[in-house]
């Protein structure tokens, strides 16, 4: 049963979707059969998977709002391993016409379970806000990848979108983990992206991976050629850096499995069991799958634990 990932931030351009193709690419290459889900109506992760824009493709739009067979939609991401839920512009219709239907949160969630079998990961790229279509990728996910770009005021963001996501287990998904805060854009020629990090890692302990992703060109250029980067340029630091990090999100899933802390329910149903899942902080080096009880005010506060 995969374990579905969303990658979020409510800031634009802090490295989501770059993360989500290269991830995704990382962890096929590992034998990891992964499917993309791209839930932002920018497409991005659609285009930098080859896809180019065409009006006659369907996309989530049509699996989340009219029911279509998910068969119909996902595609071959041309990559061994590794499928895609594409995205339009017209995704940003659903996030409008969600409003007024039932379940409007959850609506990911079902058609996740009903996929969810086929995959060992499921990573989901957000928009960046906190609208009906993210609600829903969080409702959907066992835990969130929180990119961070290392560069100012970077603490304080983190710290309200924990604030954030703590409220929302309380609200739409009980058992949300946090997988990890993962540091994009570092720059080691730069003062502050080496304060950036070190506050991070002050504050947040070992729920920041240990993988750190660096500002590279060929990341930045990949996408043009609509292929992740380690189809590009398997040699450059950027497609290094997202390999190690799917060695190390598939390494803290064994070690889940090891302590005897996955999932309890499966992630599948709507509403999921009471006694959630992640019963405990994972332990060292994992990024803590968050324990249940969010202890009142639950800010990220408590830092360098495994707990949010
Ligand atoms: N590590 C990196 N090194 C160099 N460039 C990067 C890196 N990560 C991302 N970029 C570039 O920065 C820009 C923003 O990245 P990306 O699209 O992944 O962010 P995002 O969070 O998905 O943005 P949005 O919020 O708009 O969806 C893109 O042009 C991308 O190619
Ligand atoms: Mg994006």
């Amino acid at each position: 049963m995969a374990r579905v990932i969303a990658i979020t931030n409510q800031k634009g351009g802090v490295g989501k979707t770059t993360t989500a193709v290269n991830l995704g690419a990382s962890l096929a290459a590992s034998e990891q059969h992964t499917l993309v889900i791209d839930c932002d109506p920018q497409g991005n992760t659609t285009s930098a998977l080859g896809f180019p824009k065409d009006p006659a493709r369907r996309t989530l739009y049509q699996a989340l709002m009219l029911d279509e067979p998910i068969e119909r939609i996902i595609l071959d991401a041309q990559v061994e391993g590794l499928d895609l839920i594409p995205s339009d512009k017209n995704l940003v219709g659903a996030a409008v016409e969600l409003v007024n239907l039932e379940n409007r949160e959850y609506r990911l969630k079902a058609l996740v379970a009903g996929i969810q079998a086929r995959y060992n990961y499921v990573l989901i790229d957000c928009p960046p806000s906190l609208d009906l279509l993210t609600l829903n990728a969080l409702a959907a996910s066992d835990s969130v990848l929180v990119p961070i770009q290392c560069e100012y005021l970077a603490l304080e963001g983190v710290s309200e979108l924990l604030d954030t996501l703590m409220r929302l287990r309380r609200t739409i998904n009980p058992s949300l983990a946090i997988e990890g805060i993962l540091l994009t854009m570092y720059d080691d020629r730069t003062t502050l992206s080496k304060q950036v990090a070190a506050d991070l890692r002050s504050f947040f302990g070992a729920q920041v991976f240990e993988t750190v992703i660096p500002r590279n060109v060929r990341l930045a250029e990949a996408p043009s050629h609509g292929m992740p980067v380690m189809f590009y340029d398997i040699h450059s630091k950027g497609a290094e850096s997202y390999i190690q990090l799917a060695k190390e999100v598939i390494a803290n899933a064994q070690k889940r499995v090891g302590q005897g802390i996955e999932r309890a329910d499966s992630g599948a149903g709507a509403g999921s069991s009471g006694t959630s899942a992640s019963a405990a902080a994972a332990g060292a080096g994992s990024v803590g799958s968050a324990s249940t009880s969010d202890d009142g005010g639950g800010n990220g506060g408590s830092s360098g634990s495994g707990t949010v």
